[in-house]
């Protein structure tokens, strides 16, 4: 059956918590609270409604989600607007069939759309590379805190957006609290 990929609903805010809890919760690597930082940041000046997607094959049930917030690279003064893309979360039963990655090139071309210039993802090195996702570092772009160098990634939506974007990562607030 063919998946439609669309915004998300406020009618289906629950029902995509719990798909969230359902998909983190064998990670071992997730502390399983996905499902409220998705909550928190719907109220985020970081959110942006357009890139809060769903992944259906039927109006009643969501199988997938990917969010992509807004956030900032700053170094010293300057302050480059980019999006950080967390969580993508595909319900169990339905991994590995193509929604994960559905939704990732879709939220990328949405993102595109709507005038955004790069993506920032932290994520595994082998999955994001294959929807055009580099090492952050390349541009010297850094993540705020310590991880694996070739686990924080970025891609350029429009080509040579990055040349001269250099600096931390700031994520929403809402990431930390
Ligand atoms: C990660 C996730 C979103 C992928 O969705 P999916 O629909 O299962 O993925 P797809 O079917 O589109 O892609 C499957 C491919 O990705 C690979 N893959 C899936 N999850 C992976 C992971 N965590 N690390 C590395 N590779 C992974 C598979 O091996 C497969 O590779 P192939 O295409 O070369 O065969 C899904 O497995 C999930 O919800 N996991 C739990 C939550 C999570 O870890 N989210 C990512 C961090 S935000």
């Amino acid at each position: 059956m063919e998946l439609i990929i669309e915004q998300e609903r406020a009618s289906e805010f629950e029902a995509v918590e719990e798909l969230i809890r359902q998909a983190f919760a064998g990670e071992e690597l997730s502390d399983q609270t996905e499902h409220q930082l998705v909550k928190r940041l719907r109220n985020s000046k970081a959110y942006v409604t357009e890139l809060s997607l769903t992944a259906k094959r039927s109006d009643d049930e969501v199988l997938g989600h990917i969010l992509l917030t807004k956030a900032w690279i700053i170094d010293g003064e300057n302050s480059c607007e980019t999006l950080a893309l967390a969580p993508v979360s595909v319900s169990p039963e339905h991994q590995g069939q193509g929604i994960g990655s559905a939704l990732i090139n879709a939220s990328l071309k949405r993102a595109k759309q709507l005038g955004f210039s790069s993506v920032i993802v932290l994520g595994h090195p082998a999955y994001y590379p294959k929807f055009g996702f580099e090492p952050a570092n390349r541009w010297n772009i850094r993540a705020p805190f310590d991880v694996p160098e070739e686990a924080f990634m970025a891609i350029e939506l429009v080509p040579g957006a990055l040349a001269n974007v250099s600096g931390v990562v700031h994520y929403a607030d809402e990431f930390s609290s």
